[in-house]
């Protein structure tokens, strides 16, 4: 039986200490959220996998961590200024405000009238005043995709790394959106995180590409436990591109609320760096800077057989973590009928995706020998650097199998009296299977790798 209702996964997640409502004790900020300890150890967990097989599985990508305020400039020339914006409806009944869009018909969700304004484009880009003088002169924006900063930081990545052709630049982090209705749970949030890989490619091998990376990335979330009966191929119709995009492949994910996109793969051909290149120099002329205009400082690359300079195009696979993250509980959440009549709650979380790893538990907290021990083996497999390995002294190991298994915690080991006493052996509880079996300590950090490389 696996529940697949947003708000068992909320109550879970709340419960638990995954996520909670920002400023919760202020009655919350709209569209913002905050991950406690178990939360941050998943979102880590999803980010390190992306950057593995972004970056280090691989030698024809580099990572990037830019800043997330950002001359406005910049996204006056990618087209975030004119364009970003979202269709914003008013009800002149109740003064609620709707995106256009996500409305059934032509009624208030809120009141029912049908007294809407004509939809108006709404800029979703954040700004924030910049310096100690709020006059509206000096701004900067909150960055709404990681991806522009890997455009503005083409050349000084190409002049210090020295790349072929095709190579990618990946970042992880923040972005940040005003959206007009945030909404279900962490999947339509206001601030946010993305993982993005621009991958540069010679113009007429993009759509090569293109098809390679929806493969790669379909593969990539099933190695992350969602199951591929869950996602489905939307190829985005010419009508609804974003303005950079020649082509776009959404990965929709069945969410608890519906069918929705998890991450998009575009085509965004030379748009960006053709359009940085060029406005650069109307920007040189404008601001009185002689510019340059030796071919080397464009947004270009040499191709080292002809000479010639070339703009690349670039595929761009583009993934929500919070969306990933939410998605990934809503795999891992199971709820299974035992023998006995009783349920149990069980996060089926892959093991390089728990929380916590390994939760280690003595069988009596006061018990000097066994407390003793329990430690020892807490310090050796957290050398591992497999991640968080709990040390967890309630007392009550049945509980505490239960707890773990909501939180999705793959190995729980107890330390008891046999262990001290005797044969120098742990019991090794497993999260899915709920077998147990005695494993010697000196075989315990073997067992342990082995089980979480899978
Ligand atoms: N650089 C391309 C880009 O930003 P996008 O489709 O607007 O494309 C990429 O965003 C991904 O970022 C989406 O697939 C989604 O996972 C995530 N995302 C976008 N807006 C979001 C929001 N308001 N809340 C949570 N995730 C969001």
């Amino acid at each position: 039986m696996t529940a697949k209702n947003m708000e068992e996964l909320v109550a879970l997640a709340k419960r638990r200490g995954f996520i909670f409502q920002s400023s919760d004790i202020y009655g919350g900020l709209q569209g913002v959220y905050d991950y406690g300890p178990l939360g941050v150890e998943l979102k880590n967990n999803l980010k390190a996998a992306w950057w593995r097989a972004m970056v280090y599985d691989r030698d024809d990508v580099e990572g990037l961590d830019a800043a997330i305020l950002t001359n406005p400039t910049t996204l006056r020339y990618s087209g975030h200024e004119a364009t970003f914006t979202d269709p914003l409806v008013d009800c002149r009944a109740c003064k609620s405000r709707w995106r256009a869009d996500h409305l059934n018909g032509d009624q208030c969700p809120n009141c029912g009238s049908n007294d809407l304004t004509e939809p108006r484009p709404f800029n979703l880009m954040f700004k924030t005043a910049v310096g100690p003088v709020d006059d509206g002169g000096s701004f900067a924006y909150l960055r709404p995709e990681t991806a522009q900063a890997i455009f503005t930081n083409f050349k000084n990545i190409l002049d210090s790394t020295s790349p072929k052709l095709p190579f990618g630049i990946a970042q992880i982090g923040k972005a940040f959106r005003n959206e007009i209705t945030p909404r279900n749970f962490i999947f339509r949030v206001r601030e946010f995180e993305q993982m993005e890989l621009e991958f540069f490619v010679k113009p007429g091998e993009d759509e090569h590409w293109h098809e390679q990376w929806v493969a790669e990335r379909l593969s990539w979330w099933a190695a992350q436990g969602v199951n591929e009966t869950n996602l489905e191929l939307y190829h985005v119709p010419a009508e609804e591109l974003a303005h950079y995009s020649k082509s776009t492949v959404d990965l929709m994910y069945r969410f608890p609320h519906g069918l929705e996109e998890l991450e998009g793969i575009a085509n965004r051909t030379d748009y960006d760096l053709g359009s940085h290149t060029k406005n650069q120099k109307d920007y040189d002329i404008q601001a009185n800077v002689q510019p340059n205009t030796d071919a080397n400082a464009k947004l270009a690359i040499q191709d080292l057989e002809s000479k010639a300079w070339q703009i690349p195009y670039v595929i761009e696979p583009s993934a929500g973590v919070d969306r990933g993250v939410l998605a990934v509980m809503n795999e891992a959440y199971t709820i299974e009928r035992l023998d006995d009549g009783k349920e149990r709650t069980v996060m089926r979380f892959k093991p390089h995706l728990a929380p916590i790893k390994v939760a280690i538990l003595p069988l009596k907290r006061n018990h000097e020998g066994i407390v003793t021990k329990a430690k020892e083996l807490k310090k050796t497999l957290q050398k591992l650097g497999l991640g968080r390995i709990l040390y967890e002294d309630t007392g009550n190991i049945g509980k505490g199998y239960r707890r773990h298994d909501e939180v999705g915690t793959p190995l729980c080991v107890t330390v008891d009296f046999q262990t001290i006493e005797e044969d120098d052996t742990v019991t090794i509880r497993n999260r899915d299977t709920m077998a147990q079996e005695r494993v010697h300590t000196s075989d315990l950090s073997a067992y342990v790798s082995q089980y979480m490389s899978q």
